[in-house]
């Protein structure tokens, strides 16, 4: 059997998400209720008249429509639905990888999408997005991470933790590299839709080429993480060689989950401009707040996504810090050490609907009391 790494970020949030004020870490939109749902989209989910049957393994008939369009190319076919993004992703490792392989994966990027691999003895290769370099991804180092037994190519646009992006130049290269030495290319694109300061927004990878797969979820840039919907968007032979492995898993996703996932999917733009203006206002706080701090933080600014990574100067033990945060002030940041394996740094999303404020003043106040 496969011994499993303990999972730090989330055991991070398991021990404090429901305890502490502020969950300032988290990397997902403010959730909402149904009532807002419905009032933002001008839809109904008629809950008395639905069928309590299961859906077919791949999803729904509707959700998956809803979702290929958001791809240019989309078909319905192309879209599996999963119970959350967590489980496209394990089925996508399960699937493509085996022991003995190796897979390039950028690095800071959410552990899951490579330690699953890393402890089924696929050997995993970091390709950096280093902090002195403005965490731009230096897509010549990718040259120096393959050989014949790399079989794929994993990368988060935008990144978290870092709010890095990589728009459709940097893709396209990144599809031309992969074609060239027959890697298969995956881009977790849970934020997509999301920008940050006004900026661009990430393509998707499948809109650039169709041999690559997409991943993407509801808890993200729709701020609906309770409903665990998340999808794979691929070629078909990608999804056939996962489904003899969903039989041990879900079967399929939750048929009322998708029901409301597929409201919000047909209202995106609205949904997700909801999300984007919560951000665009705390991001105007924590710019001011951040500016008042230039001696104790070296902030990279994000680009996209709703989550930052900002590195203390000083050399600062930032377990302790979060640790402290959490126990005294109420408040739960994932430490960048203890969650992502960066010394020094720690990560705030940005994605509150209310109390952000608040949530950096206690920041702010556990900094004074902490660097003293
Ligand atoms: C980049 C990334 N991908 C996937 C996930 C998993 O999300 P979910 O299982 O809620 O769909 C997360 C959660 O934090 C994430 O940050």
């Amino acid at each position: 059997m496969t011994i499993y790494s303990v999972f730090q970020l989330e055991e991070w949030f398991e021990r404090y998400e429901f305890e502490v004020d502020h969950l300032l870490g988290s990397s997902s939109c403010a959730g909402m209720t149904m009532e807002e749902l419905c009032q933002i989209t001008g839809e109904t989910v008629d809950f008395a008249g639905s069928s309590l049957g299961a859906t077919p393994g791949p999803g729904s008939d509707e959700l998956r429509e809803a979702i290929s369009t958001w791809y240019k190319k989309g078909a319905p076919e192309n879209v599996y639905i999963t119970s959350s993004s967590t489980e496209a992703i394990f089925l996508l490792i399960e699937s493509i990888l085996s022991p003995g392989d190796s897979m390039i994966a950028m690095f800071p990027m959410y552990p899951a999408l490579y330690q699953l691999a890393e402890d089924n003895g696929t050997e995993i290769r970091h390709w950096h997005l280093r902090h002195e370099n403005r965490f731009e991804p230096d897509l010549d180092e990718l040259k120096e991470l393959v050989d014949d037994t790399t079989k794929l190519i994993v990368v988060n646009n935008p990144n978290n933790p870092t709010g890095q992006i990589m728009l459709r130049d940097d893709l396209q290269h990144l599809v031309h590299f992969s074609q060239e030495h027959g890697i298969r290319l995956w881009v977790d694109e849970v934020f997509r839709g999301i920008t940050v300061d006004g900026g661009p927004v990430t393509p998707s990878i499948r809109d650039i080429d169709s041999t690559t797969i997409s991943t993407g979820s509801m808890s993200k840039s729709f701020g609906l993480s309770g409903l665990r919907v998340g999808w794979i968007a691929a070629p078909e032979e990608v999804l056939e060689a996962l489904i003899h492995i969903r039989f041990y898993t879900t079967v399929t996703a939750p048929v009322m989950e998708q029901k409301i996932a597929t409201v919000a999917h047909r209202n995106r733009d609205k949904v997700i401009g909801r999300n984007q203006a919560i951000l665009d206002r705390n991001y105007t706080y924590l710019k001011q707040w951040m500016g008042k701090r230039n001696g104790v933080f070296d902030w990279v600014e994000p680009k996209g996504g709703p989550v930052t990574f900002p590195k203390f100067i000083d050399s600062v033990n930032t377990d302790d810090f979060c640790l402290k945060l959490a126990e005294d002030y109420s408040v739960l940041v994932p430490s960048g050490n203890y969650s992502f394996n960066a010394e020094g740094f720690i990560r705030i999303g940005f994605g509150h609907s209310s109390g952000f404020e608040e949530a950096m003043s206690r920041v702010g106040d556990a900094l004074n009391q902490f660097l003293k």
